[in-house]
Order: structure tokens, then sequence, then C-alpha cells
């Protein structure tokens, strides 16, 4: 059985090690249907009812299926005010896996972002990451602080298949913390980056960091949505960890850190949930002073006590290769197939999305016109596929100092697969929906904006597709 990602055959579908015992119907309107459902939606697919969509990519998180276990387990939900059993049962396995004393529930992740950076941030301070997540981005600037990224520079190439792209620029770090050594608070390690495209961060460079910023006495903490999907890629490509069990890797990696944040939506395999869990008993104790305020009792966070245990039971099953080597696997497997089909693909494939350039498959509309966005609708208008832009709707506007046109380095869509959701017979229906899109590239057109608010305007945009331009250039 092929249990390595990169020794997979690229054409062979790695098969689910879990058989369907639950099933919830989908269907796929018509092509008029969608047609009118794009057009009612100003062509924003954030717009769109989930239950017009028939393959929904639109994010990895909490969207997963649960085990029989975790079902299971939700029964035993403990929803006592203070010290549930779920709590215990939480604690226990937290310090397993990462070797943090104290642990924290939190509803999702952002809970934990926000009282984190409550509790360490005041204005002017600084947070240097490989990459923030736009909500960690959010948190940070919510404090009148800075959040610096540092990504590796192997991201700037889309084509460049280095295989540890979410590792953060450790020039770049020691030059941010020479300049700026009493601003900055922390340095948060994104595992995998998601930002980026999904990629690991190796355990060298989170080693060398850590050597960085010790000099500096500050703490490194870990957003560790995807600790697992890390673990694994690591398990394939980093020499040291070779051969390793993935529970060992991701207590190495936690090791290495004062601290982490988590959403349990991705690699806790639940609906909702998330973490805090540190070494350091000061910063708890006022971590638990703020979270009664906003969170609830430290030992529940927001969370019933069932959900606790759903996430307590996502968090044991995660780890196991054989779970990890089909996940990636499948990921990688989408990635190939898209890229077989005349895509240009974002490489090496992360572990929980493949991300399209739009930019290469329509060079004849210009950023200003949302490549990302025509590719985004030719999905659903196609085939019903839901994805997400990820280009000049979500990150492009005017420059706040110059007014000018601003736009990111990629116009990219990204299709994020649900964690034990579709099978290989649903991916095959994305393939052949972008095969057509692909086909007929040359007739799309980009979009102008009708309505838009300042800040986050990608969520609730209003947009008309532009008429009909006559350049073509073949890719
Ligand atoms: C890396 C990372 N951090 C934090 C979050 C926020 O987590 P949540 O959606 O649970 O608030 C996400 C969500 O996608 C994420 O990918």
């Amino acid at each position: 059985m092929p249990h390595s990602v990169d020794d997979l055959n690229p054409s062979a579908h790695p098969i689910e090690p879990f058989r369907i015992k639950a099933i919830e119907p989908i269907h796929a309107l018509s092509r008029s249907e969608r047609e009118k459902r794009l057009s009612d939606s100003g062509f924003n697919l954030f717009n769109i009812r989930a239950e017009d969509v028939y393959i929904d990519l639109l994010t990895d998180s909490g969207t997963g299926a649960m085990s029989d276990r975790q079902w299971a387990g939700l029964l035993r939900g403990d929803e006592s005010y203070a010290g549930s059993r779920n709590f215990v049962h939480l604690e226990k396995t937290v310090r397993e896996l990462t070797g943090y004393p104290y642990v924290i529930p939190t509803h999702q992740g952002r809970a934990a972002e926000h009282l984190l950076f409550s509790a360490l941030l005041d204005p002017g301070d600084y947070v240097v990451s490989n990459s923030h997540f736009d909500t960690t981005r959010a948190n940070v600037m919510g404090r009148g602080a800075f959040p610096i990224d540092l990504p590796d520079p192997h991201c700037a190439d889309v084509d460049d298949s280095y295989p540890f792209k979410g590792d953060i620029d450790l020039e770049a770090l020691a030059r941010v913390l020479d300049q700026h050594r009493d601003r900055v608070k922390c340095c948060l390690l994104t595992i995998t980056n998601n930002t980026v495209g999904g990629h690991p961060l190796s355990l060298a460079n989170a080693q060398a960091a850590r050597r960085i910023v010790a000099d500096y006495g500050v703490p490194l903490y870990f957003d560790a949505a995807r600790f697992a999907e890390n673990a694994w890629f690591l398990s394939q490509r980093e020499e040291s960890q070779k051969g390793k069990a993935i529970t060992a890797i991701v207590r190495t990696m936690f090791e290495i850190g004062d601290g982490c944040m988590v959403s349990a939506k991705k690699d806790g395999l639940a609906s909702i949930g998330g973490f805090l869990a540190f070494r350091d008993a000061e910063l708890v104790r006022r971590l638990k002073e703020l979270m009664v305020i906003v969170e609830g009792f430290p030992t529940y966070g927001g969370l019933a006590g069932r959900d606790i245990e759903a996430m307590t039971l996502g968090l044991e099953e995660v780890t196991d290769p054989a779970y990890l080597s089909y996940r990636v696997g499948q990921v990688n497997w989408l990635g190939e197939q898209l890229a077989a089909a005349g895509a240009r693909i974002v490489r090496p494939v992360g572990g929980h999305a493949v991300f399209i350039d739009a930019g290469a498959l329509y060079p004849h509309i210009e950023p200003d016109s949302f490549p990302g966005q025509a590719l985004a609708v030719a999905f659903y208008r196609e085939g019903g596929v839901r994805t997400v832009e990820i280009g000049s709707l979500m990150f492009g506007g005017a420059d706040p100092e110059t007014g000018a046109p601003s736009h990111p380095a990629h116009e990219l869509v990204r299709l994020a697969i649900p964690r034990r959701v579709y099978t290989v017979s649903h991916l095959n229906h994305v393939v052949e929906t972008f095969a057509a899109i692909f086909r007929r590239r040359h007739e799309a057109r980009g979009f102008e904006v009708e309505y838009q608010v300042p800040q986050l305007r990608h969520f609730t945009a209003r947009l008309r597709e532009a008429a009909p331009r006559s350049v073509v250039q073949p890719i």
C-alpha cells in the first residue's frame, strides 16, 4: 500500500481508509438555474445558497465529515458548567500531542487569536510570522499592532517545487528583530502555511527560528490549524523525520515553541472548536481572566461539552498515517489531474487545497477585471462547483496612500477540499468541469464592481460581467 504521497502514481486516486455510513444528498441544478443563481448573487459565490452548490470547495474549515466515534462522542457530552469530563479528556489529549501543560478550549480559532493578542499586544507592537492567516492579521491589527509576514522567498514563484515553502525567511526574521527588538512581542509560525498555499514548515526552519528569537527573548507560538498535515509532509520530505511516527513529529514541532493556538475546524476534524495551549502559567492566568468575559468558563470556552468531545476525538484520529496519506494524496491527485487538464497550479500541491493560476488561464483579462473571479464563476456556471477567488477581488483595491490600483502577485482560485467528504467521482466532476472551462477559456469575460464596502469587499461585493473582448492569447 502506498504510504508516501511523493511515491504515489499521480493518476491513481488514493483509496479512502473508511466506508460511508451516513449520506447527505446533493443535486445539480440545470445550467439555466445556475445562470439565474449567478446573476441573482451579483456573481458573488458567497451569496449563493449551499443547497444550490453541487460540489462545495469554498473551504476546508468545519466542513469535514465526523467519524462514527465522534458522533457517538456527542452523546457523551457532559454539559456541566465547570470541570466537565470532556474538558479533562481534551486536556489530556492536547498535553500528549503538544507537551504544553495548560489547555484552554475556545469556540474556534479566531477566538483563540483574540484572547492571546489581547493579553500580549499593545498599540505599536509587532508580530512576525511566516504568514498570518487573514483573521490572525485582523486580530493583530485590532490591537493597533502590526502583523509582519516573512514568507520563504521560494513562494514568489508559483512553479518552484521547493518542498518547504511554508518556512519563515530566517534572514528577514533576524533583520526585523534587530531593527525592532523591543516591539516584537512574538513570533508566530503557521503550520501548514495556509496563506502561501498550505505548504509545510520544516522542523529545521522552526528550530533555526527558535534560536534567532531566543536571543531576543521573544516567545515562539504556533498557529497550528493543520499541524497533522504539516507533520505528514515532514514524514515524507524532511530527511531527519522520515520513518518517524506522526505523533512524534507533531510533538517535536510543538516542543520547539512556547505554546499554540488551534482552530479545530481543520485537523481537529470537528465542525466547531479550537484551543490554546501554553507552558507559561502567568500568561494562562491572564487568558483565563479575559476569557470568562468573552468565551465562558475556562473549561468550556464557548463550546458545549459534546463539541469538546467531538473535537478531542478528532484530534486523536487525525494523526493516523492511513488517513493522512489518503488526505494529502487526494489533494495532490486533484492538483495533478487539473494540471493535466491544462491548469497552471501552485507547486508543490499543498495539504488542504489546490490553487489555480487564473492569470495564466485568462491572459486577456486584466487584474482590474478579476481573472480569478472569472474562473470561480466559470466553475459554478459549468459544473455547480464552488471555489474561492484569492486575487485582486480579495486582496486588491486602491493603494491607501496613492489611490492607485494595487494587485496581489498572483490571481489565484483556491479549491479547498473538505476532509473525508468527497470521493474520486466527485473530484472527477471537478476535473471535467475544469476541462470544459479550459476548452472555452478564450470566451471568458472579466467583471466590474457594482457594489463594494471598503473592508473585506469580496464577501459582499456585487459584480457585473464586462463586455466581451476580442484579444485572445492562448496559453
Ligand atoms: C491558519 C489559520 N489560522 C486561523 C484560522 C481561523 O480559525 P477559525 O476559522 O476557526 O476561526 C484559520 C481558518 O481558516 C486558519 O486557516
